[in-house]
C-alpha cells in the first residue's frame, strides 16, 4: 500500500516534536505533504519556529513549514508554557533553525493542498487548537467532502481535563473550531486523553532513546524527562503522558489502539466546562455517531514503535 499523504497541523510542544519525528521517520506508512503551525502551547511565532526546528533536526529541511492562525477563531490565545516551558521545546537548547518558514499562509496550504489532490486522499492530523482545521473549512466548505480523514489528538472522556477539570487543553482553547470540526461529517479519530493518559513514559523509556546516541534520541530523551517532570509532579505518576504522538502511531499500526464509535459533542456556551468533549461513551442519547472515540492503547507497543523508528533518524 502507498503511504497515507498527510498534513501535520501541530502546536509543538515537546509531544508533538516526537510526533513530527514519528512521521518523518515513517515514510513507508506516512508522506507528509507539509507541516502548518498554529498558535497553542506558545505563541504563533514560536510554533512554526519549532516545527522548522525539528523538521531541521530530523534532516528533513525539504518538508513545507506554514504559519497558520495566531489566535483562536472567536478567544483570546491560552497557553501552556507551564507545561512545556518558554520556548515551547524546552529541555534542549534551541536557536533559530536553518531552515525557511514558506510565505504561503497555513490555512491557504490546507485549502490547496486538499483541492489539488485526489478527493478522499489526505488525512489531516491535528495535534493542537483546531483553529487552522476551522478556519480552512469556514473559508472553503467545498474541502470538507475532500477529506479523507481527521486524526487528532484531544478531549476527554474518563480522564475529564488537564487544562480545567472539565476540558483538555487542545479543546479548550479554541472550543468553537473544535466544534466546527467535529460537526463537519468527515471521518474522525480521537485520541483523548483517556488514550494519551495511558501512553506514559517512564525512567527506561527515556534512557532508551538516550541510548540511541544520536541528535534524535538526544532531543528526545531531554525533552520527554523535560516534560515528565510537571506531569509526575501533577499526577503522582511514575511517567508523563507522550500524548501527541498516539495520532501518528495510528496511522503506522492502528491495531494498537482501540475504542468506540460515537457520538462526541464540544461545550462552547458555559464558562464552567468551556471546551468539554461530551461523548456518549455508553450510548444513551440518539446523537449521531461522528468520532471513533479512542480509549486504550498497547503502551509497550506504542513505545517499542516509537523506539524502532525515531532509531531510523
Ligand atoms: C495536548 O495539549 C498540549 O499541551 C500537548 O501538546 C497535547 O497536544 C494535551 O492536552
Ligand atoms: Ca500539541
Amino acid at each position: 500500500m502507498s503511504p497515507r499523504k498527510i498534513i501535520i497541523d501541530t502546536d509543538p510542544g515537546q509531544d508533538d516534536a516526537v510526533a513530527i519525528l514519528l512521521a518523518l521517520a515513517s515514510p513507508e506508512d506516512v508522506e507528509v505533504l507539509g507541516i502548518t503551525a498554529v498558535a497553542g502551547n506558545v505563541p504563533l511565532a514560536l510554533t512554526q519556529r519549532n516545527a522548522r526546528i525539528v523538521c531541521a533536526l530530523a534532516g528533513r529541511t525539504g518538508v513545507p513549514v506554514f504559519a497558520g492562525c495566531d489566535a483562536p477563531l472567536e478567544r483570546s490565545l491560552v497557553t501552556a508554557e507551564h507545561v512545556h516551558g518558554k520556548t515551547g521545546l524546552d529541555g534542549v537548547p534551541v536557536d533559530e533553525p536553518d531552515m525557511p518558514l514558506m510565505e504561503r499562509h497555513g490555512v491557504d496550504f490546507i485549502i490547496e493542498t486538499l483541492r489539488a489532490e485526489p478527493e478522499g486522499s489526505v488525512t489531516l492530523c491535528p495535534i493542537g487548537p483546531l483553529t487552522n482545521i476551522a478556519a480552512a473549512f469556514r473559508r472553503a466548505p467545498d474541502i470538507v467532502e475532500r477529506v479523507g480523514e481527521i486524526v487528532l489528538m484531544g478531549g476527554a472522556y474518563f480522564e475529564v481535563g488537564n487544562i480545567t477539570p472539565a476540558a483538555e487543553f487542545n479543546i479548550y482553547v479554541d472550543p468553537e473550531a473544535a466544534a466546527e470540526v467535529f460537526g463537519a461529517g468527515v471521518p474522525l479519530t480521537v485520541m483523548p486523553l483517556d488514550v494519551t493518559h495511558k501512553a506514559l513514559t517512564s525512567k527506561e523509556i527515556v534512557e532508551g532513546f538516550a541510548a540511541m546516541g544520536t541528535e534524535v534520541g538526544r532531543a528526545v530523551a531531554a525533552w520527554t524527562d523535560f516534560f515528565e517532570r510537571f506531569d509526575m509532579a501533577k499526577y503522582g505518576s511514575a511517567g508523563a503522558p507522550l500524548h501527541d504522538p498516539c495520532t501518528i502511531a495510528y496511522l503506522i499500526e492502528p491495531g494498537l489502539f482501540s475504542g468506540r464509535h460515537i457520538n462526541v459533542e464540544i461545550e462552547t456556551g458555559s464558562e464552567l466546562t468551556r471546551g468539554m468533549t461530551v461523548a456518549d461513551w455508553w450510548g444513551v442519547t440518539d446523537r449521531p455517531k461522528n468520532a471513533t472515540f479512542m480509549g486504550s492503547v498497547d503502551r509497550d507497543g506504542y513505545f517499542r514503535l516509537i523506539h524502532e523508528r525515531l532509531a531510523r533518524l
